[in-house]
């Protein structure tokens, strides 16, 4: 079958067309039809060799896609040519994907593939970082690093939509006012981190902290949480993994709390699956409105890569066909 492979490690260039062997499903898996591929950053640091879970080369990068059912045993609770969308870890930019049915969301029939291709990923991970993880309620304060990135852009509306009081942190301009447009009461830049948290907040400080950056500005922003409050570690964008003085959690009283959507949801799927069905619902209901940067078509699979690693995409790119 056509795929974009991976088959030594490095940039985005790296990422080539090719062909794999047709992927054959096991017990408990479905084969599916990819009509199109989202692109997260997990997928630039597994070409480049960085991720914590790498498969082996070559590879097809690729977390999350979206087509029709093409194979699936009669018990999978799904039928032949039925849209979906899927986590599938690695192997999305490809003709065909199999993954396990747990990992396998039914989509409706108004929602694009293209959309839906950009959907789950980001939408849960950030849910599950914020309402599994830092419990947040309506009326706290919600601090968003990189708030116009994949996750954190699902992040800002999922928390506007909880009821938090959403701050976001974006580089430009631009960023910030897709950040205000999807929900954010609040916007800011990188500088001075700290200090402007503390004067738009009274002094008070932010409840929960949404950092896919890492970097500095952990720390900045960590030293504005309020008391009782929870610090999420969801990714490293930035390129470096801060380390932090343990005295502020002490001093704080505040928690730093880890977030890992992709082991959650193997470790917990009927919570993972009752958070897709709240996830669906939003999105049919209007509540949830994912935004496409870019498109692109399956040859151009590394330029899709490379708008990420550039730190110029905003909200989702995507990748359709082949
Ligand atoms: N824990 C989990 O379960 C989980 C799940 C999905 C993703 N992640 C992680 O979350 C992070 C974000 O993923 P994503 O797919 O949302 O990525 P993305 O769409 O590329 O967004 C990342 C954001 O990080 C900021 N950034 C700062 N320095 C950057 C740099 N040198 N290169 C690129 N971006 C930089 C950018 O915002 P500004 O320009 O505004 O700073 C950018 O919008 C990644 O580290 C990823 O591995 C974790």
């Amino acid at each position: 079958m056509r795929a974009m492979i991976c088959e030594h490690h490095g940039g985005p260039e790296q990422v080539v067309p090719g062909e794999l062997p047709l992927p054959e499903p096991g017990p408990g898996e479905v084969r599916i039809r990819v009509r199109a591929c989202g692109i997260n950053f997990p997928d630039v640091l597994m070409v480049a060799g960085r991720y914590q879970a790498q498969p082996p080369l070559p590879f097809a990068p690729g977390a999350e896609v979206a087509g029709e059912i093409d194979l699936c045993a009669d018990d999978s609770g799904f039928a032949a040519g039925q849209r979906v969308l899927a986590f599938c870890h690695s192997g999305g930019l490809a003709e065909y994907v199999v993954v396990n049915a747990s990992q396998v969301v039914a989509i409706p029939d108004a929602m694009p593939f293209d959309i839906a291709a950009a959907f789950i990923l980001t939408y849960g991970t950030s849910w599950h970082a914020l309402r599994q993880r830092a419990r947040l309620v309506a009326g706290e304060r919600l601090l968003v690093l990189g708030a116009a990135g994949g996750v954190g852009l699902a992040a800002v509306e999922l928390g506007a939509l909880a009821g938090a009081e959403v701050i976001a942190v974006a580089s430009t301009e631009d960023k910030r006012a897709l950040a205000a447009d999807h929900g954010a009461a609040h916007t800011l830049g990188y500088d001075d981190l700290k200090a402007r948290l503390k004067a738009l907040t009274g002094g008070d400080g932010v409840d929960v902290i949404f950092d896919p950056v890492g970097g500095d500005s952990f720390e900045q922003a960590l030293r504005a949480s309020a008391r009782g409050g929870r610090a999420l570690v969801v990714g490293f964008a930035a390129g470096n993994i801060p380390t932090v003085p343990m005295n502020l959690p002490l001093l704080k009283g505040c928690s730093i709390v880890g977030v890992f959507w992709g082991q959650f949801t193997e470790h917990e799927p009927h919570t993972a699956a009752a958070n897709h069905r709240q996830l669906m619902r939003w999105y049919v209901d209007g509540r949830l409105r994912p935004h496409i940067d870019r498109a692109y078509p399956f040859g151009r699979a590394a330029d899709a890569l490379e708008r990420l690693a550039s730190r110029e995409a905003r909200g989702k790119v995507v990748v359709t066909g082949p």
